[in-house]
This record gives structure tokens, sequence and C-alpha cells, in this order.
């Protein structure tokens, strides 16, 4: 019988000889094996299952996965068709993005020094799976949530993730562009993690992330103009003393390039990493950005 543990060496012997990249969850070979054998032995991410042993049907899996993982350079989550975010378990499904963002550690410990006294409403453009939404609307348990996405399948991704985590009735998902949003009123958070990838770095993606949708990453020459047509929203959509916490990762220069009379604040992320700011809704008014009207 194999354990647990010599499930994990094995796997990862394997990653490690195979140069994969990661990201999607993971930085590492090491915790993506871990990722791969807990999930599939249904165990916790603790030390007693180490020296559980693997039923052999369960490790036949195992090392399919793995087999696929490697020959097909798709992001793991894609593949077990589940990932684990911020403690929640979230579907995922090919087409649709993975769910890493920074932004998940914020909402949990970072924005106490900007959130407004009561979150009545949030919204989370772009949303993907959902994620960010769904991780607001647990965070913050009275608030009404609004989550916008454009495409078919990541709106639909989204609805059954909110109802496996119940959320129905306060968590609503509008198919919609965030560049041209029909009336939703006005919300104290609003959250977007917009495709920002810009022209030069999607040339450079490797395979696991060039697996995922363009739709998902490709912000356009300079990263921002699905940025760009959120900001034209903003006035809009935040409460004066809402707080707008957005990613953008390299194209941060670009952002503040483009709005240097915005008062970006560049939060240090719990767990490392760059590219995600907060802006004050009261900021909103005094602007001068040339493209923001
Ligand atoms: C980087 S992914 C983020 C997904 C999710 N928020 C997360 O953190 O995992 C960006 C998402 O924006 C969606 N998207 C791209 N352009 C859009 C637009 N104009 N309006 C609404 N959603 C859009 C994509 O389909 C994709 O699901």
């Amino acid at each position: 019988m194999t354990t647990v543990a010599a499930a994990i060496d094995e796997v990862h012997a394997e990653f490690e000889a195979a140069g994969l990249s990661y990201g999607h969850g993971t930085d590492n070979a090491w915790d993506e094996a871990v990722v791969l054998v807990l999930t599939l032995a249904g165990l916790p991410d603790d030390t007693a299952s180490l020296e559980r042993e693997l039923k052999p049907g369960t490790l036949e899996n195992i090392r399919q996965i793995s087999r696929a993982r490697i020959e097909q350079r798709q992001p793991l989550a894609y593949l077990l068709g589940i990932c684990h975010f911020m403690g929640l378990d979230f579907e995922v499904v090919p087409g649709v993005v993975v769910p890493r963002s920074p932004i998940g550690y914020l909402l949990h410990e970072g924005l106490a020094p900007w959130l407004p006294a009561k979150i009545s409403r949030v919204i989370d453009l772009c949303s993907g799976s959902g994620c960010l939404g769904i991780l607001a609307a647990m965070i913050f348990a009275d608030a009404d949530v609004v989550l916008v996405e454009l495409d078919d399948n990541a709106a639909n991704l989204a609805r059954r993730n909110v109802e496996r985590h119940g959320l129905g009735e306060r968590v609503q998902v509008v198919q919609a562009d965030v560049t041209d949003l029909p009336d939703l009123g006005r919300f104290d958070l609003v959250i977007a993690n917009p495709p920002y990838v810009d022209a030069a770095d999607m040339q450079a993606l490797p395979a696991e992330f060039r697996a995922e949708p363009e739709l998902g990453l490709a912000g356009g020459e300079d990263g921002l103009a699905v940025v760009r047509g959120i900001f034209r929203q903003l006035p809009l959509l935040m409460n004066e003393e809402g707080l707008f916490v957005g990613e953008v990762g390299n194209s941060a220069a670009a952002l503040m390039r483009t709005w240097p009379g915005l008062p970006f604040v560049w939060p240090e992320l719990p767990h490392g990493g760059e590219g995600v700011f907060v802006l004050e809704g009261r900021a909103l008014g005094s602007h001068t950005a040339p493209d923001f009207s």
C-alpha cells in the first residue's frame, strides 16, 4: 500500500523533473503535489493525513491527473474541477480563469484602514468563477453582493458557485460588460480583478496561463483596456464613502501614468505579491484624469 506521504513524494519528483510553471494557487512543485494528492484522497491538509494509506483506485487517479498535468500543461484546478481559495472550495471549469487573486487575502485581513463603517452593498466586477464576490459575501455577512461577468461560461459557473455556498438570497450574478454597465445603483465596496496583462506580457505567458481564456487575461497594449472602462463607471458606481479595491498586476506603472492625480494606495499584501491598489471614493471628485468622465 502507498501512503499519502509517498504519493506526494512521487508526484513532487515528477513535477520537478517536468519543469512545470505554477501560479494558479500554488507557486512550487511541492505545494501543487500536496494539493493534488489530498484533494483526490479527500483528506485535510494536516500531518495526520500523511501516514494514511491510499486505496489503489485513488492512487491510480492521482497518477493519471499527475500525467495529464505534465503532458497537457493545464492548471491543476482544470484537471481536478475544483480549487481551494481562501479556505473555500470553488468549482472550476476550463474556459474560466482559476481563482488566485491576492485581493482575497486583503478582503480577509488587510482592508481595515480604508473600509467604510458600514458595508451594505458590494460589487465584484469581472467576477469570473465568482470567488471574490462570494468571499466578500461571507466576510460582510449583512451585505448584498452583485457579481458582473461578460462571459456566458463564467457567469454560469459563478451562479453554480453562489448556490454551492448557499448565498442565492444575497448574491446576484449579472451578465454584462463592465465597461458599459446597466444602472445597478451605488456600492460601498467595489472589487475588480479585470483582465490586465499587457500585450508584451501576453506574448511571454507560460503554457499553463495560455490554457486560460484570453478574455480573462488580455488587457490590450498597455494592459488597461478594460480598466479604463471600469474607471469611467466608478463615479456612478461608488458611494462617496466607498472603497475600490482593484488588481492590475504588472500594469500598475501604466495605471499611475494614466491617472497621476489619483491617490492610489498599494497595500502590502499579506502573502507577498504586488499590483493591488485601493482607492477611496472621496478621491474621485477631485481627480484630473484625462480619460475619466
Ligand atoms: C482576471 S479574470 C478574474 C476572475 C475573478 N474575479 C478572479 O479573481 O478569479 C477576469 C474576468 O473578467 C471577465 N471579463 C473580461 N472582460 C470583461 C468585460 N468587459 N466585462 C465583464 N467581464 C469581463 C473575464 O471573462 C474573466 O472572467
